[in-house]
């Protein structure tokens, strides 16, 4: 696990498909005084990530790539990776499983925000999941990220009440506020 040493924060990429809302929060958590981390490239497998117009609002270096051929795509981010001296990656909404190899090189290193109360619903579609089952308490999970999906070592969870009314949209959302204050203390947890 990588250390804070001094006061320089540790440098880190974050990878994201799609809205990218927690890259936004993300980002806001970095540039607090005490924050652990710095955020310095973010990353998309998707052209069209709407997440991908944070890079140019707080001018952050971006990376695209398609993840059409795994390989050649995971390469091309290490190569970055390296040049930029990233040492920490937080996935973010990033709809790809990342290599058994490409982990490896990142071991420890590596977290992901989940929309459910880990190991309960892993994968795709978790609001409906909660919903269908009748489901009281649904929530988000911050989790170390390995070769098995959704299953590394579990950072912080937060739970969430699902109530009569909720339709996997309105879930999804109540969820999201909540993985806002989670994945900065998640972080902070690690480092700290
Ligand atoms: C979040 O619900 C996250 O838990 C899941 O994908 C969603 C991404 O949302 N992995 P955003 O792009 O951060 O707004």
């Amino acid at each position: 696990m990588v250390k804070l040493t001094g006061l320089k924060k540790i440098k880190t990429a974050v990878f994201i498909s799609g809205a990218g809302s927690n890259l936004k929060n993300l980002i806001k958590f970095s540039k607090i005084k005490n924050s652990p981390i710095s955020i310095d490239l973010i990353f998309s497998n998707n052209s069209k990530a709407k997440g991908l117009r944070f890079s140019r609002q707080f001018k952050i270096k971006e990376n695209v790539s398609s993840f059409k051929n795994p390989k050649v795509a995971e390469t091309k981010i290490l190569n970055i990776l390296k040049k930029e001296n990233i040492k920490f990656i937080c996935l973010a909404g990033f709809m790809k499983v990342l290599s058994k190899d490409f982990i490896k090189k990142f071991s420890g290193r590596i977290i992901n925000i989940h929309p459910s109360l880990l190991p309960k619903y892993k994968g795709l579609d978790t609001h409906m999941k909660a919903i269908k089952n009748r489901d009281k308490i649904a929530g988000c999970t911050v989790h170390f990220v390995t070769a098995k999906l959704d299953s590394g070592k579990i950072i912080l969870r937060k739970e969430v009440k699902i109530s009569k009314r909720d339709t996997p949209t309105s879930l999804a959302k109540k969820i999201l506020k909540e993985e806002h204050k989670l994945y900065p203390a998640a972080i902070k947890k690690i480092f700290n």
